[in-house]
């Protein structure tokens, strides 16, 4: 059929289907700012403007927006700049989301920009209330709302005319105030008419060293947001090539079973089917979707496709058509027989004697003490000290049993990769993916290409969190290019994510902790089993990592500091239930639930302060990383001194800005009755509501020692400018900014004058990819690196330029000179000479490149990094429980890091307040569940539920800095953190309001009730 649609103020005819959805048709079009979320319009990704209202595009046909007006993000503002034609610039609410941080990977921005325009042309003057509702209907899974609606209420200010100041940059500074409780200021009142104050910086403890910085610790906007709050096709799916097939796979409806025979001659007859491929029809290789450094850490047991399915949702055949339905209808038409197998959906099942074997191919692959005799994907046993002395020397042995569920990452841009053949015959694979190294590596040997015919283009991601370091699917559409000869997209379903992607590995823990009177813990020991579902992609590292960085916290004290007594004990078992993998945070916020809770209840039962009872036993600066000394993830240990430690004075900052003190132990504060500021007063004085306040306390890890590797390139351009090319992966995470703001630092320019490129494997340097807490630092070290070389270069130009200019020739035996590279200082795009002489960067660039001695100023450098500083924090929490429901509202969550030196605060806050937001999910809402076949009961976004801007609490980020020796700038992780505090602070604040236990999370009301009931 043929429509005439109204977008953004022009006509278009179309021509198609009556069932094709206006998101369809406007993708079509190429409004690519409208995203695919999901099927039913619950993301909000795919929102437009129909007369003003927002609507979902993916929710309704095209033919319905005939004779309306449609307006997608590309009908708002651009920018200003566009040669010799000006524009108007950006839209007020594009501009605020730039200004505010508002952004992290941007899939969301187009619609969350979309719905605030359409509340402000309602209502001129909202309050924060009114912005979280008018963009509720938006998901993000990055930000945790903050800096979005502090973005549109400054727009909305600046819009109706008013003063657009008011971010406030609260820092302490200098030695004397360094780690001292915060004096909290009164709201700024200097801006006179201000009527609406925004807030999207977080405090700052600075440390002394970033005073003397241009750029590094400075609120830069991220390099890529102008492009993103315009909605250019920056994406994997926003491309459209000609001839592009549509790729679907056909999905076991079997928790465990054999394909005894597969027909797949009816799809294959289908008009407009290209290519049906079953597990006859590709080659056989046995490998691993962890996306890891060589050789991967793990058991090599999948297969593209097998004759043998271990989960439902396992995949069986796949597909390429000429659209997206004419495939699905082929998955239909697909005749598979199965011998359905026993099947196990218990963890605790896994290696009972007569279990039934997940993995009996030949082809199977063990590494380290893997054994799928025993469904054993790995097998874990660090002893530090003597265990069992410590608890001899012990007064008190604690032991409790806890639980942590299996959840999903829920990046609101699907898994997505296009592949094609390009004219030299090589196959390129655009990808969302966090790992394009480690794709193309990783898939040569499945595909039967050498790595040199494969290019991995990696454009912008929307969201990974974990998930997207697994070479996931991208074999699937590659099979299909190469069957085919022709372009294939495949974009995963909303459906997919939840039965056919990877999670967090859900565990059952055991802790027994040795205690003195005095409260030294003299012996710590946890036992994790461990679920990985049907393949044991990260199975060993997720792991291995839940011991080794939450047990590595606490060592003891007195005696047991030099010498703590650790146990971390593992089984990590294959069951019939979707595999796990990388979640971020990657097994740390599974040790931190069981550990830290165990740690409050201790505290509370021997009477003593829970903060000060964790500080007692807390690792300090110059101890051992006791795990250091034991494992390194199946490879050889190497000690490691920890060297800065903010903990303490993380504490100091969260315990005064959540107000601890009046708080803790406070009976008129806990039932309502004393009000302070820090109340929330619809839950004031009742009988049935009960306050409470927790703490926990957490490390990370940052990057993987002396093994992962970043690289970066950095050429000087004609105009003084650089290129800044890293491998690195930014999946919203402000990657790209903050590289480009060190190398800017290390080159003496603005960060405008780094045009920085991420990545792909024909031209970037090789990195390891975005996981393991490592961009800025391993990355980051890289880049400054390669700064300094481009730098060098630069220096020795402008001093022969100067020498030339006052008639010198540097000789080079004579060394007669009058301008040494040593003393050139860059600043300000400058070369200056101690004397006040200067060279600016074009001068020196068009010298260097068209005039004498020509050369290219360029600078390649990698890094990898002997150690891995752990970041620390406090993590605070207030919540209010219906004590008759069981309902848990968090209502604030606090959090003081010290991830070393921040490189940019906006940024490095708004990774907090998106993690502590996930982490929150983890709390109390999220869980994978799957019912006695193995069926999974949550398999889209509304029965999994992730929270919306409506449904936040109060979210503070308080950066405390320490100077990190090992890294240029001092810095340490900071994307992972926030993870790991808000499970164990929640129910840590759970027990401080009703003096209940909930030991096994989500906190669902449920859970609750029940726990209220047999107290
Ligand atoms: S910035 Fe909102 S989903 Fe990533």
């Amino acid at each position: 059929m043929k429509l005439q649609l109204t977008i953004n103020a022009t006509q278009h005819e179309v021509d198609c289907a009556p069932s094709e959805t206006l998101l369809s048709v406007v993708r079509r079009l190429g409004f690519y700012g409208v995203k695919f979320g999901d099927e039913h319009g619950l993301s909000g990704s795919d929102t437009v403007l129909l007369d003003g209202k927002p609507v979902n595009a993916g929710s309704m046909l095209a033919a319905q927006a005939e004779g309306h007006n449609i307006v997608t993000i590309e009908g708002l503002g651009e920018h200003p700049d566009q040669g010799w034609k000006k524009t108007d610039g950006l839209h007020p609410i594009q501009q605020a989301f730039v200004e505010a941080g508002a952004i992290q990977c941007g899939y969301c921005t187009p619609a969350q920009i979309l719905a605030a325009k359409a509340l402000l042309e309602k209502n001129p003057n909202p309050n924060e209330e009114d912005v979280r509702d008018a963009i509720a209907g938006v998901l993000c899974r990055c930000t945790g709302y903050v800096k979005p609606v502090q973005a549109v209420l400054k727009a909305a200010a600046v819009m109706r005319g008013e003063d657009r100041q008011g971010d406030k940059y609260t820092s302490t500074q200098g030695d004397d105030s360094l780690f001292s409780p915060p004096t909290f200021l009164p709201p700024d009142s200097s801006s006179g008419d201000m009527l609406t104050m925004t807030r999207v910086m977080p405090k700052m403890v600075v440390t002394p060293q970033t005073e003397t910085y241009q750029t590094v610790g400075k609120p830069e906007k991220k390099v890529d947001a102008v492009k993103l709050v315009q909605g250019k096709p920056a994406f994997t799916a926003d491309i459209d090539i000609r001839g592009m097939l549509y790729a679907r796979v056909l999905r076991s409806p079997h928790a465990h079973a054999r394909i005894k025979k597969i027909d797949a001659s009816k799809a294959k007859e289908l008009k407009g089917v290209a290519a049906v491929l079953t597990w006859q029809d590709i080659p056989r290789v046995v490998y691993s979707t962890a996306g890891q450094s060589d050789p991967i850490p793990g058991p090599l047991d999948a297969f593209s496709l097998d004759n043998k399915v271990r989960f439902v949702g396992d995949r069986v055949a796949m597909v390429a058509a000429e659209s997206p339905e004419i495939a699905e209808k082929a998955l239909t038409l697909i005749e598979v027989e199965y011998e359905v197998l026993p099947a196990i959906l218990d963890s605790r099942d896994a290696m009972k004697p007569d279990a039934v074997r997940i993995h009996d191919e030949p082809e199977f692959v063990n590494f380290a003490d893997s054994n799928p005799e025993k469904n054993l994907a790995a097998h874990i046993r660090i002893d530090i000290g003597d265990v069992e002395k410590g608890f001899a020397e012990a007064d008190e042995i604690f032991e409790a049993e806890y639980e942590v569920p299996k959840v999903q990452q829920a990046h609101i841009e699907p898994h997505v990769a296009v592949t094609y053949w390009d004219e030299d015959d090589r196959l390129v694979i655009r990808t969302s993916t966090q790992v394009p190294f480690h794709v193309r590596r990783m898939l040569a040997p499945v595909l039967r290409l050498p790595v040199k015919r494969i290019r991995v283009i990696k454009p912008r991601i929307g969201g990974g969190f974990g998930g997207k370091q697994e070479v996931l699917m991208e074999d699937v559409p590659a099979h299909l290019t190469i069957a085919t000869k022709r372009p294939v997209i495949y974009e995963y379903t909303r459906e997919e994510e939840f039965i056919g992607a990877r999670s967090r590995h859900p565990m059952k823990i055991k802790m027994k902790t040795g205690v003195k009177r005095d409260g030294t813990i003299t012996a710590n020991s946890m036992y994790a089993l461990s679920d990985t579902g049907a393949y044991g992609c990260h199975a060993l590292t997720v792991t291995g990592n839940t011991g080794h960085k939450a047990m590595a916290l606490y060592v003891g004290d007195g005696k047991y500091r030099k010498s703590p007594n650790i146990r971390f004990y593992a089984d990590v078992v294959y069951t019939n239930t979707p595999p796990s993998g990388a979640f971020r945070g990657y097994g740390v916020p599974q040790g931190y639930w069981p550990l830290d809770r165990h740690i409050e209840k201790i505290a509370r039962a021997m009477g003593f302060d829970p903060i000060d009872f964790r500080l007692k036993n807390a690792i300090r600066p110059g101890e051992y990383h006791p795990f250091s000394t034991a494992w390194n993830e199946g490879r050889e240990p190497r000690p490691e001194i920890v060297h800065t430690v903010g903990l303490e004075q993380c504490v100091a900052q969260g315990r005064a800005a959540i107000g601890w003190d009046d708080k803790y132990g406070n009976e008129g504060w806990h039932n309502g009755t004393l009000s302070t500021q820090h109340v929330s007063p619809q839950h004031e004085s009742s009988s049935v509501f009960r306050r409470g306040i927790g703490v926990a306390m957490v490390m990370q890890g940052t990057a993987i020692p002396y093994l992962d590797m970043g690289g970066a390139s950095i050429k000087m351009n004609d105009d003084g400018s650089f290129n800044l090319l890293v491998g690195a992966t930014d999946l919203g995470t402000g990657s790209d900014t903050v590289i480009a703001q060190m190398a800017a630092e290390v080159l003496g320019v603005p960060l405008e004058d780094v045009i920085t490129y991420s990545s792909d494997t024909d031209f970037t340097p090789f990195d390891k990819g975005a996981y393991a807490s490592s961009t800025t630092y391993i990355s980051g070290t890289a880049a400054v690196n390669a700064a300094k070389i481009c730098a060098e270069r630069i220096k020795v130009r402008a001093a022969m330029m100067l020498n030339r200019e006052a008639g010198i020739q540097v000789n080079k035996e004579t060394r007669r000179q009058v301008y040494s590279a040593e003393e050139i200082r860059l600043g300000n795009r400058t070369a200056m000479a101690p004397d006040g002489k200067s060279v600016p960067f074009t001068e020196i660039a068009l010298d260097s490149l068209h005039k004498n001695d020509q050369e290219q100023i360029m600078g390649v450098a990698s890094y990898v990094s002997p150690v891995s500083p752990p970041p620390f924090a406090a993590q605070f929490a207030e919540v209010t429980v219906d004590t008759e429901t069981g309902m848990v509202t968090v209502d604030k969550l606090i959090m003081a890091v010290d991830s070393g030196v921040i490189v940019n605060p906006l940024t490095a806050s708004g990774q907090i307040e998106g993690g502590m937001t996930q982490a929150l999910g983890y709390a109390v809402c999220e869980e994978m569940r799957y019912d006695a076949k193995g069926q999974a009961i949550e398999r889209d976004l509304d029965r999994y539920h992730i929270f919306r801007a409506d449904e936040m609490p109060e979210l503070e980020t308080i950066f405390v800095e320490t100077f990190e020796p090992s890294h240029p700038f001092g810095v340490k992780a900071v994307a992972e953190i926030p993870m790991d505090g808000v499970a164990p602070a929640v129910g840590n604040a759970i027990l401080d309001a009703i003096g209940v236990n909930v030991d096994e999370i989500p906190v669902t009301p449920e859970r609750l009730w029940r726990a209220i009931k047999n107290k």
